[in-house]
């Protein structure tokens, strides 16, 4: 089978097409003939070496959609020709051997594209909001980075679950732009941080929100804006981060010093690959198909190749795509 491989640690230009012989399930796990691969943030970490202590060569990607062609357990849940989504490492290749324990049926009313691209961020932020129980119902709540991809999957789970209004941020015009005509969110509802201090953007954020702190502030990007999440907090409030921090973050959960403890915070970490994913894709496929959430928005890339890949990941440095990237089989359709 063909894939895309990562043989050293580097820049976007680094992958490399190689044959590899097509993988067997073994009892726990299903073959899938991938359709399209999406790109994360996390696929530019593990390929610049910056995080993840990976042996290489590795094929990269960790978001897929496609239909199963063999199982391991004839017996199990799942069966040749049915159409799944989910999330393993290896998704830039033609097949992958996953656990069933990270794949569920595919949204009925999805495209491979557009459910190749929900895992990853749909998975996080739902963790975050729904799996540790913080969402409430018309209660203001803070996304640091909501037009991001888990920003953007936060914000219509959200909706799909009667929480909020959501107050976010954005830097970028299109950004604001993008949160405004496509999600929806009022632009009183959005700060833009650029050129303000924490003590700034904190009072403004505040006093956006009527005045109030937040019961629930969920921090997309990290460094100065988990700060600002913690600023903004309420005391006995939530605190949700996707990001971790080296020691010189200020504010140790644990630190008489810190905000964590003056204002007796909950802190909710959510690492996704710490987890098992299975129930979560059957709840965000349920939704999807009961239109509660809207089919993402996607930019196709190109299909399985060495180029694509590479221009995927120039697009995801970049930033410059509000859409989720997404890369086809050349018989997706
Ligand atoms: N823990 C986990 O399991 C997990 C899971 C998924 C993702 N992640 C990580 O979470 C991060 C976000 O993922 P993503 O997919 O949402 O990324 P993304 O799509 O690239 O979005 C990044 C967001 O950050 C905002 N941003 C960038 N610089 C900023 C700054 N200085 N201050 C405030 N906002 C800023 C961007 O918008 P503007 O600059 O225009 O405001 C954008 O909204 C990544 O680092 C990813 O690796 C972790």
């Amino acid at each position: 089978m063909k894939a895309i491989i990562l043989e050293k640690f580097g820049g976007p230009d680094v992958f490399v097409e190689r044959d590899l012989p097509t993988p067997k399930p073994s009892r726990s796990e299903v073959l899938v003939k991938i359709k399209a691969s999406g790109f994360n943030p996390v696929d530019v970490k593990m390929r610049s070496g910056s995080a993840y202590g990976m042996e290489l060569p590795k094929v990269l990607g960790v978001d897929f959609s496609g239909v199963i062609e063999a199982v391991g357990d004839p017996h199990g849940e799942f069966s040749v020709g049915d159409k799944v989504f989910g999330l393993t490492l290896g998704a830039y290749a033609e097949a992958i051997c996953v656990p069933t324990t990270h794949i569920a049926k595919m949204p009925k009313n999805l495209s491979f594209e557009e459910a190749a691209v929900v895992p990853v961020v749909y998975l996080t932020a739902f963790q975050a909001m729904i799996g540790k129980g913080i969402l409430q119902q018309d209660r203001p709540f803070f996304i640091a980075g909501g037009s991001g991809g888990v920003g953007t999957a936060a914000i219509q789970l959200a909706r799909a679950y009667r929480g909020g209004p959501v107050f976010t941020t954005a830097g970028r015009p299109e950004s604001r732009d993008y949160l405004i005509k496509e999600l929806q969110i009022p632009g009183q509802q959005i700060l833009d941080y650029r050129g303000l201090d924490l003590e700034k953007m904190a009072a403004k954020l505040i006093e956006m929100n009527g005045g109030s702190r937040f019961y629930f502030a969920f921090d997309c990007v990290g460094g100065k804006s988990k700060e600002l999440c913690l600023q903004i907090a309420d005391v006995g409030g939530h605190v949700a981060t996707i990001l971790p921090e080296d020691k010189s973050f200020p504010h140790l959960p644990w630190g008489r010093d810190g905000l964590f403890w003056q204002k007796s915070l909950s802190l909710h970490m959510i690492y996704l690959f710490a987890t098992i994913y299975k129930s979560q894709l059957n709840a965000l496929a349920k939704l999807f198909e009961k239109q509660e959430l809207p089919p993402p928005k996607v930019e196709e890339v190109g299909s399985l190749s060495a180029e694509s890949v590479q221009k995927g990941h120039k697009l995801l440095e970049d930033g410059r795509s509000l859409r989720k990237l997404v890369m086809t089989q050349s018989d997706s359709k």
